[in-house]
């Protein structure tokens, strides 16, 4: 255990100690890293501490707990579930929690967009929208197109495939430069400069790419950077043009996160195959899937069993999951979600404005429930991460943004005291 570890203030609970040496923790270097908080439990839109103290959350795990945390209906499915069947494996066997689900994603995805094939993380689910889109050409009749273009500021996830079509300067996977598949990586195309750059490559290129993937409206990981629903109209057209398929990665934007139910949806474009993952059980169960139009499931199915889609991870369309993702979309039907989206939108947009001016503040966007504060530079972020902390909220800026993606169900005073928290931690500095 690092020293910074052992110096650990309040006294933790006896698993904290006898586990933590055991644990290897994400995105973290773990020798010279702060004591991470050990958890108690959850509660609404709250963490609390197992030494009593409650943090606000203005992230939502992840961008995963749209309904707050241990909402009762959720919690309901999944026990019903567990008492009936936790988990069959999907190999053969069919049941009603995965199909119920793969029903209604499709009701309420675009288009022909109606085929659901589930995994059990986003990463995975991008994995399987590129080996999709390069076995469709290949099931055509065509070797050679297995390139993608991908675009700056882009995350796609922590795997091999996923992360050959990040941004490679976002600086989560700059070893592995060399060791991944090469693609080619461009800027949105947000004008008509950045567009024709971009029909330039696809020009020179198109003969060896089987798709164009993008996270549409907002781009996450990357740096909480948004663009107009015109860039993806640019990319359907272009795509279109060159043939290509379009996948937008929605793992992010997903189930409300940018006003609409989904991206595509608000933008106007629908593409070939989304991947969707995060808030789809409402932050209670891993979960993903990635769902393709009906013409390329067509280039799928076949007598030919060399042409179907190999690929089923052990625990797809987990059952816990699955009845987790229904109860899910039950709470998008029946409470005001996209509603309470569009007032903490305005409420963010009006409690960030007073950051702007602030030593180092260089933007302040808000799009849906993400309200971003960008900084000139962080030159420690563990550091600014305890500030928040202190503050009692759980803000965890990366790269040079501060940024909130709160539960949907926040209140408004719980929403205040994040913005609170910010504009205070910057008026001190970074
Ligand atoms: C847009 C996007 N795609 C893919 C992923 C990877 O998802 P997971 O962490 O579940 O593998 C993420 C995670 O942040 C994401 O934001």
């Amino acid at each position: 255990m690092n020293d910074k570890l052992k110096e650990s203030g309040s006294a933790p609970p006896a698993w904290y100690h006898s586990g933590l040496a055991h644990v290897w923790l994400p995105y973290a270097q773990m020798k010279t890293m702060r004591p991470p908080l050990a958890v108690a439990r959850t509660e609404g839109c709250r963490i609390v501490l197992a030494d009593g103290r409650a943090l606000i959350d203005g992230i939502a795990s992840w961008w995963t707990a749209c309904h707050g945390y241990n909402h009762q209906h959720i919690r309901a499915a999944v026990e019903r579930q567990l008492a009936t069947m936790p988990h069959v494996m999907f190999g053969g066997l069919v049941h009603e929690q995965a199909l119920t689900l793969a029903r209604r994603l499709t009701a309420l995805l675009p288009e022909d967009l109606d085929r659901v094939f589930f995994c059990e993380s986003g990463s995975v689910a991008v994995e399987i929208a590129l080996k999709m889109a390069v076995q469709y050409w290949r099931n055509r009749g065509v070797r050679n197109r297995n390139k993608f273009v991908a675009f700056r500021g882009g995350y796609h996830g922590d795997t091999a495939a996923a992360m050959a079509v990040s941004d490679p300067d976002i600086g989560l996977h700059d070893m592995f430069r060399g060791h991944l598949l090469e693609h080619f990586i461009f800027d949105l195309p947000r004008d008509d400069e950045s567009a024709a750059r971009l029909q330039a490559g696809l020009e020179r290129h198109a003969e060896q790419l089987a798709a164009i993937i993008v996270e549409p409206l907002a781009q996450g990981a990357g740096g909480m950077r948004f663009h107009a629903a015109d860039a993806l109209r640019r990319l359907r057209a272009l795509a279109d043009r060159y043939e290509l398929l379009l996948i937008f990665d929605e793992i992010f934007t997903g189930f409300g996160r940018t006003g609409a139910m989904f991206a595509c949806e608000a933008a106007g474009v629908a593409p070939d195959i989304i991947t969707l993952s995060k808030a789809l059980t409402g932050g209670t169960l891993p979960l993903a899937a990635a769902v393709a139009r009906r013409k390329v499931f067509e280039v799928f199915w076949s007598d030919d069993p060399k042409k179907a889609l190999m690929h089923g991870p052990t625990y797809m369309g987990n059952a816990l999951a699955c009845a987790a993702a229904n109860a899910s979309l039950d709470l998008f039907a029946r409470e005001p979600r996209l509603q309470q989206v569009q007032t903490i939108s305005e409420q963010m947009a009006r409690e960030l404005a007073a950051a702007r001016g602030l030593p180092g503040v260089r933007d302040i966007r808000v799009r849906g429930a993400i309200g971003v504060v960008e900084l000139e530079r962080i030159e420690d972020l563990d550091s600014l991460r305890a500030r928040f902390i202190a503050e009692g909220v759980f803000i965890r800026p990366f790269g040079n943004v501060v940024y909130l993606t709160p539960s949907f169900t926040i209140s408004a005073e719980e929403l205040t005291a994040l913005t609170g928290a910010i504009r205070r931690v910057l008026a001190s500095g970074t």
